[in-house]
């Protein structure tokens, strides 16, 4: 966490409402393989990040709430009984949560909130998720309303689902609710039954490369991609895609257009290689996890085709590497980042080569980001 960042909100709670705050950092996720299978009730290995949004909340004395964003440098008064969602508006989080929340825990006392963020916007890192569990965990736990974690994950998923007509699944809300250090998580997001899996691997690291690409189609899309799988789910008789194998897929082959049958295929092998990814993590075989995301990023490029220029340049681009393991793009698709799994002693000179290669290409740069595994939302003062 932000230690600079964390003063940084103190100092700014404290000028603007004179008493002390209670603070709380929610952070940002990576995904090391289970690439668009949440919503279709499948297998997912996310994990949370050292970065991302801290949150200072202390009552207010007025009759109405404040909200002030430390990064936007925006102040906005608001009744907490009467949210309103701006769809276009980054307050739409924020205000989506408190409607989920006041859904089920009634009438809100009139809070004054303040956020700040070191995790970068639209690049696939869930900013997004980090900013809903930070207000859903925050307000739960100031306000003693006594919501289990995974309630909260549901709050997220709501607000996005219901209030911002993102049809995402669990998975970021979940990762960063449920994240601990040094550790990955499997999720299967139809039980949300979850594993621990260990990372104990000094030897290795992560490393994101950002496209900077601006992300403007990625919703509609994101939206058509869950929308086929349910259609072809129900084609095949079942609810979701999570019961399905390639058999029975084949046997429904020409009942589905060729686009939805490689879709449907994808899902089923990346559930399957998540399962694989977690049993050769525990086995040490590193190399094979590696290769999986390989398979995986083969998979979204040409399959589910949620790819882009930028981001298979980047992939591509480190398969004579013998210092990177794995590489493949990582979240919604369409922009946002690639997840790299990097020798550590080889990180530097990597994204150094990378960035260079990226900008001859492109002729702009890319963002370079070192994360570590870091524990879930939880209170910092
Ligand atoms: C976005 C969504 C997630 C998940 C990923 C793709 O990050 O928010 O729910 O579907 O895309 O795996």
């Amino acid at each position: 966490m932000n230690l600079r960042l964390k003063d940084q909100l103190y100092s700014v709670f404290r000028s603007h409402f004179g008493t002390e705050p209670v603070m709380f950092f929610s952070p940002g996720r990576i995904n090391l393989i289970g690439e668009h299978t949440d919503y279709n009730q499948g297998y997912v290995m996310p994990a949370a990040i050292d970065r991302g949004i801290i949150l200072c909340i202390g009552y207010s004395f007025v009759s109405d709430s404040t909200l002030i964003s430390a990064e936007f440098d925006q102040r906005i008064s608001f009744d907490i009984n009467r949210p309103e969602i701006n769809p276009s508006n980054w307050t739409a989080y924020v205000m989506g949560v408190i409607k989920e929340l006041k859904h089920r825990a009634g009438h809100l006392p009139q809070l004054n909130l303040v956020l700040g963020s070191d995790l970068p916007m639209g690049s696939g890192l869930s900013s997004s998720a980090a900013l809903e569990n930070a207000v859903s965990f925050g307000m739960n736990k100031f306000l003693d309303l006594g919501l289990e974690r995974a309630e909260l994950a549901r709050i997220g998923q709501a607000t996005e689902n219901d209030h911002l007509g993102l049809e995402s699944g669990i998975m970021d809300q979940f990762a960063g609710l449920f994240g601990r250090e040094d550790h990955l998580l499997l999720l299967d997001c139809g039980s949300l039954n979850h594993e621990y899996i260990r990372w104990d691997n000094d030897d290795l690291g992560f490393l994101l490369i950002d496209t900077k690409v601006s992300r403007r189609l990625a919703h509609s899309a994101y939206n058509d991609r869950k929308q086929s799988c349910s259609r072809v789910a129900a084609t095949c008789g079942m609810d979701s895609l999570r019961g399905l194998d390639l058999e029975r897929l084949l046997g429904f082959k020409d009942k589905l257009s060729e686009e939805d049958f490689r879709l449907a295929k994808y899902v089923i092998e990346e559930n399957e290689r998540v399962l694989m990814a977690a049993h050769s993590i525990r086995k040490g075989n590193f190399r094979q996890v590696g290769l999986l995301m390989k398979e995986t990023h083969s998979g979204l490029r040409n399959d589910y085709r949620v790819s882009c220029e930028e981001l298979d340049f980047l992939v591509e681009n480190t398969e004579e590497n013998d210092s990177v393991l794995g590489a493949r793009m990582m979240g919604g698709g369409f922009g946002g980042c690639t997840i790299n799994l990097v020798k550590t002693n080889s990180i530097e000179d990597f994204g150094h080569r990378m960035s260079t290669l990226y900008n001859a290409r492109f002729g702009k740069n890319c963002k370079l980001h070192s994360v570590n595994l870091s524990s879930g939302v939880c209170q910092i003062l």
